[in-house]
């Protein structure tokens, strides 16, 4: 059942490549649109939306924060995103040209269906984003992109989160389209370069016996901080979470800029930060916060592509991933977190699977 692997999670990891490919390819006809009778709202609806919010909860909601940077920059709509749970106490401004998309693996957690549910009796239009066919929320939206990752019976997501990320960057490209901020050869391009992805995500976590060399020296350390910036800080989200929820430890996620108006008071020979160095605009800003952390004693291991080696005079190890578009980069920046979150466990003796306290679905409030 497994594979040769000695649990989902590790399993599932591995399956990472084929889920981004299946959403992707199946989320295109052919040239043109995701299948439109699926999304159920049609290009003249969509063309009308000024405002995008995006809801979901735990890695979910982590995907919807890459979206943002997606929607905004492809299509040039305003996006908020917010915890489920949250979203819908706040009395949010909604109008029939706001589209609300929910994202749940399961599609079963209450407060993503039942958020959605207000946007709907607020009058905005919804779409579910949900890898399980007849799921609840994919029941309640007006439209619903599906995810193709197969079942994720580990409780952790691991390769659903990649493919949200991929139906979120295919519905940025569609409304990049619509809205004419993306020309139809130009939407063509990035689908391909999207689906092309798929090989790298294989190679990248081909790569793991490497990885575990780099850091096995730190498997046993108990306070991690996890800093990215831009569409890397919603990864360093990600990686943080999955530690917590894998090795008990405590692990925490800032924006890099942020550690200096606080949390680095926090650093000193015990902490070990991991950065998630990208290839973009932020890069130079990004070294000067690797050098905060590197005088403040912490050991710093520090994500980055082949070939730029302008932290590795700085970083105690660096995990290295292939080059890619900097939008891209979160498919890829993720891989290494999650699979040293799963050592974190390993070597703890926990279950990988099944993480004390927690459940796949959650159906409570
Ligand atoms: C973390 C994890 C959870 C879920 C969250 C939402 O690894 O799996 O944080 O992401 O409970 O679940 P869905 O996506 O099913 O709504």
């Amino acid at each position: 059942v497994l594979d040769g692997f000695a649990s989902y999670y590790e399993m599932e990891l591995h399956q990472s490549a084929e889920a981004l490919y299946d959403t992707v390819s199946a989320l295109m006809d052919g040239n043109r649109a995701p299948v439109i009778d699926q999304l159920r709202i049609d290009a003249y609806e969509l063309a009308r939306v000024r405002k995008v919010v995006i809801i979901g909860c735990g890695t979910s909601y982590h995907a919807g924060l890459v979206g943002r940077y997606l929607v905004e920059h492809l299509a040039r709509v305003p996006v908020e995103v917010d915890v489920a749970s949250e979203y819908r106490y706040r009395d949010p401004i909604l109008d029939a040209d706001t589209l609300v998309i929910g994202i749940s693996q399961s599609g079963e957690s209450l407060e993503t269906i039942t958020a959605l549910r207000d946007c709907q009796v607020n009058g905005a239009r919804t779409i579910a984003i949900t890898n399980v066919i007849g799921s609840q929320l994919s029941r309640v939206a007006d439209g619903v992109l599906y995810t193709r990752a197969g079942p994720e019976i580990s409780v952790a997501s691991t390769k659903t989160h990649l493919a949200q990320i991929g139906a979120l960057a295919m519905f940025a490209i569609y409304l990049g389209e619509i809205k004419g901020t993306l020309y139809p050869d130009e939407a063509k391009r990035r689908r391909q370069e999207l689906a092309e992805m798929a090989p790298l995500i294989r190679t990248t976590v081909e790569r793991e016996g490497i990885w575990r060399g780099v850091v096995e020296q730190y498997l046993l350390l108990d306070r991690f901080f996890f800093i990215g910036r831009n569409l890397l800080y919603p990864v360093a989200m990600e990686g943080a979470l999955k530690m917590k929820e894998l090795s008990y430890i405590a692990a925490e996620a800032y924006p890099a800029g942020e550690l200096k108006h606080g949390p680095i008071a926090m650093l000193d020979e015990q902490a070990v930060v991991v950065a998630l160095l990208g290839d973009d605009r932020l890069h130079d800003k990004m070294l000067s916060n690797l050098e905060e952390v590197r005088a403040r004693g912490a050991k710093l291991i520090v994500v980055a592509p082949d070939g730029d080696q302008s932290a590795d005079d700085l970083a105690d190890a660096v995990l290295r991933v292939p080059p890619c578009l900097a939008l891209h980069a979160p498919l890829l920046m993720v891989l290494p977190l999650q699979v040293l979150a799963g050592w974190m466990a390993k070597v703890r003796g926990l279950d990988l699977d099944k993480p004390r306290n927690l459940a796949k679905t959650v159906t409570v409030e």
